[in-house]
């Protein structure tokens, strides 16, 4: 059996929460909208219409939440600044109050003896700035600086640990190429120009936090999934590989140096061309303290020659008669350990934090008890990967579950329960799942 103290005294142990998924307090207080109030505002975008607002009344209860986060035994708590809180227009006027939300929970976490590990862009994108085109504009980068110069500035004394972006391609592709999250955006006149900006802003807002804030230990994460080909073939082996650029590749390579990765699929090349992306390869560039990569399952694709542009088709686990979440995601630590491996191997990678893993299922309040034996046999599994991993002498310095408590899973509402704590969304009333028993035991060991 595995035990915290195998990976030694000073490995980080977290959990992982963005604002926009907990806060509430969408409209008071002088926040300003954000993209994902717009969406959840029309009917048929997210699972049974939920709203956004009041998620888990985070702004409100945040010190009881930070108590949970101590009391559970973890020593770092993973949380996102939303952007439209500080600036509700996006650029220009500041909301006093909102800057004194983010001191108030930065203090609470420093008084109760909890690393806070700043986000500053986890998908909330102010709605103003949408409105100019938001990330397929050029005008974003300005104002992303803006912003994170004046976070750096404000809290940069008490927070050392930051996070420039939460996974840029989650929020491109669903957001801009897909449609599936806000803004509702589609294709790739959408996808290549916001894939750019996101890739400027990531190396700038860290050149930014590295100028302005002392000793800061700066990370950006990443979305990452093993690409099991389907089946041999060279067809398949190549659709893996064109997905592999797409989703593991596409944001990491830029910020070694390494650009967009071209050579692999022609279709990077032509965005390339067309957008002249070699010119700023230079500004792309960033030498990160720490990594963070988020893994939740791997993905087996096949060839289809009738998916316009990538030619590749997930066959999902479930059709594959293979253990998944409530998601419908693989359970699968040996493809968490494949995938770490690959972001290991980049030379340029000094530091890797697993910033956000956990699963999904139906979880079932009875008797003022919540019992979740696989989320348990989940955090079990891919807790000896991790051991593995870091036996085999990666550098890894954390693991951040995702995530504190049940709260809004962006297009699934409130139906899918990630958290260690069950939150009833009718009283707020929040209660530690098995899982999160299970971790304050593991973590003493
Ligand atoms: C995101 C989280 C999300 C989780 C589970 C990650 O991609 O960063 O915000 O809730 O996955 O879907």
């Amino acid at each position: 059996m595995v035990k915290a103290s195998d990976f030694g005294s000073d490995f980080l142990w977290g959990v992982a929460t963005a604002a926009a998924q907990i806060e509430g307090t969408a409209t008071q207080h002088g926040k300003g909208p954000s993209i994902w109030d717009t969406f959840t505002a029309k009917n048929g975008k997210i699972k049974k219409n939920h709203k956004l607002d009041p998620a888990c009344d985070f702004y409100h209860r945040y010190a009881e939440d930070v108590a949970l986060v101590k009391y559970l035994g973890f020593s770092v708590f993973r949380f996102s600044i939303a952007w439209a809180r500080i600036l509700p227009n996006g650029r220009g006027e500041v909301n006093e109050e909102g800057i004194r939300f983010y001191h108030h929970l930065i203090d609470e976490c420093l008084s109760q003896g909890i690393t806070p590990y700043v986000t500053l862009y986890h998908w909330d994108l102010p709605q103003a700035l949408e409105d100019e085109g938001g990330w397929t504009s050029f005008s974003i980068n300005a104002a992303f600086n803006a912003f994170v110069t004046i976070c750096a500035l404000e809290y940069g004394d008490k927070v050392k640990n930051w996070i420039v972006l939460n996974e840029p391609f989650g929020y491109t592709s669903l957001g801009y190429m897909l449609g599936i999250h806000a803004p509702g955006k589609t294709g790739l006149t959408n996808f290549f120009p916001a894939v750019l900006h996101t890739a400027l802003a990531q190396a700038d807002g860290a050149k930014i936090l590295r100028a302005e804030v002392a000793n800061a230990n700066i990370g950006t994460t990443y979305s990452c999934s093993e690409i099991i080909p389907y089946t041999e073939s060279d067809n398949d082996v190549l659709a893996a590989k064109r997905i592999d650029c797409l989703m593991n590749r596409l944001f990491v390579e830029p910020t070694l140096g390494l650009g967009f990765p071209t050579a692999d699929w022609d279709v990077l090349e032509k965005f390339q061309i067309e957008y002249g992306t070699w010119r700023l390869q230079e500004r792309m560039k960033f030498d990160f303290d720490f990594v963070g990569l988020q893994n939740y399952f791997p993905l087996t694709v096949k060839y289809n020659a009738f998916i316009p542009v990538i030619q590749a088709w997930e066959v999902k686990a479930k059709s594959r008669k293979k253990p998944h979440t409530a998601m419908g995601w693989e359970i699968n630590a040996d493809s968490f350990y494949n995938i770490v491996t690959q972001f290991a191997a980049y030379p340029a990678i000094k530091n890797i934090i697993i910033t956000e893993n956990g699963a999904a299922y139906h979880d079932k309040l009875i008797d003022k008890r919540v019992n979740d034996p696989e989320r348990i046999e989940y955090f079990k599994l891919y807790v000896s990967a991790l051991l593995k991993l870091k036996n085999e002498g990666v550098n890894i310095a954390g693991y951040m579950a995702w995530t504190l408590m049940d709260n809004f899973e962006w297009a699934e509402g409130f139906t899918a329960r990630f958290g260690l704590v069950y939150n009833d969304f009718k009283t707020q009333e929040r209660t530690i799942k098995d899982s999160g028993y299970w971790w304050k035991e593991f973590l003493k060991t």
